[in-house]
């Protein structure tokens, strides 16, 4: 079916705002649906988690809604939900957890193309232990992360491989089923970040091949809450440190402190968004999310297109990468202005794109890009339109006038 923009957009009550919202990959806007179910929650009675009071079993099933949730976006056992506050927090603790039982001579794998969320806490949690660590390489011009370097980092020594489904800096999807396949070889466990490949398309955690996978509601037009999902009996044989009285249940007892019932409520309502985007779609709501996910990919692959060949008309805008598959995600420089001036210019004329690392530290950090500034980044989300993305062309070319840099 052709995706319904006009009814798409009516959906995020931000947007009438006016602002060109080039900038999901730092957080989408959030749908009306999910403002609607955060607000009942305020304003309910609801207690903490007891099955003794309405109240108490109201954030029981808040909690029990969202696990199911996230388990049809994913593909996973509502049990093998952990929720928590953000993607980092999250793999901070699961690093914690597994790095416990590392030894020096172990080794762990993570990638330059990631976010460092799914870098920083491995290595730090390799270095407490005494472990190796071994870096995937990404190919600096198409921006690819070869598959076939994953047999010569893995060995049998080797925990654990961390790796992007989607990167947040270029848009690259590795091939991460056949990486999955190498870890599993030698017995490693597969931790995948999909905070950036969730929100454009179907996820399914055993395609993947993930033992681990974790996502940002706030990507994905929620409240800024996260997941990471696993088997439970994954969860089951890990012991995070916790609190004495706290659930030793899995997952709980990877959680930490008394949950934000409100936006866990605000997580469903994003699910039950997404699951909605193509209003033909029918089945459970696991095949409705594939429909209406694959409607929105189509929408925001379009757009993609019309965005990269009108950033490679113009001589002066320099892309980085050129991945085969890829999110719509897209890092640019325009010659003659340092990213931060362009996005500055874009931003004065109500165009919100990110400028900087964006946190892909080593991706810009190997490319010789990050002590000027790192880049531009131009993130499509389903809500996006082609005529924005004819807009944010013809600004650039008018940042480029202003600046007197011959961008056409
Ligand atoms: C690919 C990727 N991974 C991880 C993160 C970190 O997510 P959070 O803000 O939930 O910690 C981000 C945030 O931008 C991201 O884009």
């Amino acid at each position: 079916m052709a995706f319904d923009i006009a009814r798409t957009r009516a959906a995020y009550p931000a947007l009438t705002e006016g602002f060109v919202h080039f900038d999901g990959a730092g957080g989408t806007q959030t749908a009306a649906g999910v403002i609607d179910a955060v607000t009942d929650v305020l304003r309910a009675a609801v207690g903490n988690r007891s099955a003794a009071f309405t109240p108490g079993r109201r954030s029981l099933e808040v909690v029990a809604a969202a696990r199911q949730a996230v388990a049809d976006l994913l593909g996973a056992e509502p049990d093998g939900v952990v929720l928590g506050p953000s993607a980092t927090a999250l793999t901070y603790t699961l690093a914690r957890t597994l790095g416990a039982d590392w030894r020096p001579g172990d080794e762990v794998v993570v990638s330059r193309l990631d976010h460092d969320a799914n870098v920083r806490p491995w290595v730090q949690a390799a270095e407490a232990a005494g472990a190796t660590v071994r870096w995937a390489e990404f190919d600096r011009h198409t921006g690819e992360l070869p598959t076939g370097q994953y047999a010569d980092l893995v060995g049998e020594r080797t925990r654990l491989v961390a790796v992007t489904a989607g990167s947040n800096a270029i848009g690259t999807v590795p091939d991460v089923p056949a990486i999955a396949k190498a870890a599993h070889a030698v017995g490693a466990l597969v931790c995948v970040d999909g905070v950036h490949s969730v929100p454009h398309g179907p996820t399914d955690l055993a395609s993947l091949g993930a033992d681990v996978l974790v996502t940002s509601a706030y990507k994905w037009s929620g409240p800024h809450l996260a997941a990471m999902v696993a088997d439970p009996a994954r969860w089951a044989e890990l012991r995070p440190t916790k609190l004495l009285p706290s659930s030793d249940a899995v997952p709980d007892r990877f959680e930490y402190g008394t949950p934000s019932f409100a936006l866990l409520a605000g997580v469903t309502a994003a699910v039950d968004h997404l699951a909605g985007l193509d209003p033909d779609a029918v089945g459970d709501r696991r095949a409705r999310l594939r429909a209406g996910l694959a409607a929105a990919q189509a929408h925001e692959e379009a757009l993609l297109d019309r965005l990269l060949a009108g950033l490679a008309a113009r001589p002066a805008v320099t892309i980085y990468g050129s991945p085969a598959r890829r999110c719509p995600t897209v890092s640019f420089r325009v010659a003659g202005t340092s990213p931060a001036a362009t996005q500055q210019a874009l931003g004065d004329a109500g165009f919100c794109l990110s400028s900087g690392d964006y946190y892909a530290y080593e991706y810009f950090q190997t490319m010789g890009l990050r002590d000027s500034g790192g880049a531009v980044r131009a993130s499509i989300y389903h809500y996006n339109t082609a005529d924005e993305v004819d807009r944010l062309l013809a600004e650039l070319d008018a940042v480029a006038d202003r600046t007197g840099t011959m961008v056409r």
